[in-house]
């Protein structure tokens, strides 16, 4: 299968899907306080995506995924399952909101901070946003998708942290999880990657760890990845659409549009 390219009308489906992904993350942040559960935090995202946006929340059942959203705290890299623990001063979290509407998928991921965090906890946090936002800065027509990792791996290393390999970001549309695969590292085949069209979709969502790249599987619940030296790990996800002269954040949110990142 073929990289999609999306006609001005699916454009227009993914932008709503996008805003409305956008939008649960600007919802939920003063829910984010010590002692809620995660549980509870998808409990209110999931009653907001159906009733409120009328929409699907991609993660429940996907793949047998449990729950609506991801949420993964500290050490966790991805895919941690809403459950009873509750959160603590200090925490950090990274929120995955992935909702269907009208067919299509917006996927979008930030990192919430529980109380004041330590000096560690907010440079991870910064420095994932700084690598999402280069790798955004990449896009446009022409170039090489490898071109994304590359200016990725490379933050991350200056400030002597880790890119995770095992999970990438990906195209986006129809399907939750679509082609190419979008890594946030440099690979050493750049030339060999496709070359950004305008009318694709896909999102970028590096996951950076403090310690080392490597990566461990709950073997208890099948879905939680954390860090193998246990680490602390940030993540932080944006949909993207390829345009003319450069790319479209399709689940930018109000707070970003006046921050300078
Ligand atoms: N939202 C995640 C992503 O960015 C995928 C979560 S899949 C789930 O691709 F099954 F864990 F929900
Ligand atoms: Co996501
Ligand atoms: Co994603």
């Amino acid at each position: 299968m073929a990289i999609s390219i999306k006609s001005p009308e699916q454009i227009e489906k993914m932008r709503i899907a996008g805003r409305l992904a956008s939008s649960v993350l600007e919802m939920i942040g003063k829910y984010v306080v010590v002692g809620v559960t995660t549980e509870k935090l998808d409990q209110i995202c999931h009653d907001f995506i159906v009733n409120d946006l009328k929409s699907i929340p991609a993660p429940l059942n996907y793949n047998g995924f449990p729950k609506s959203v991801c949420t993964s705290v500290n050490n966790v890299v991805c895919h941690g399952i809403p459950g009873e623990k509750k959160l603590k001063k200090g925490d950090i979290i990274n929120i995955d909101i992935t909702i269907i509407k009208d067919g299509f998928h917006g996927d979008t991921s930030k990192m919430f901070m529980v109380g004041k965090p330590s000096v560690k906890a907010s440079r991870i946090c910064k420095i994932t946003q700084e690598c999402l936002m280069l790798g955004i800065q990449q896009v446009k027509p022409g170039i090489h998708l490898g071109e994304i990792g590359k200016v990725i791996g490379t933050h991350a290393k200056s400030k002597n942290c880790s890119v995770v390999k095992d999970y990438c970001g990906h195209g986006i549309g129809l399907g939750f999880h679509e082609l190419p695969q979008v890594i946030h590292y440099d690979d050493g085949k750049i030339e060999q990657s496709p070359i950004l069209e305008s009318g694709m979709t896909f999102t970028i969502e590096p996951m950076i760890n403090l310690g080392g790249y490597e990566v461990i599987t709950s073997k208890i619940d099948g879905w939680t990845v954390t860090t193998k030296d246990r680490s602390l790990s940030a993540q932080w996800e944006h949909t993207i659409l390829v345009t003319e002269t450069g790319y479209e954040i399709l689940t930018i949110r109000e707070e970003e549009k006046s921050q300078h990142l």
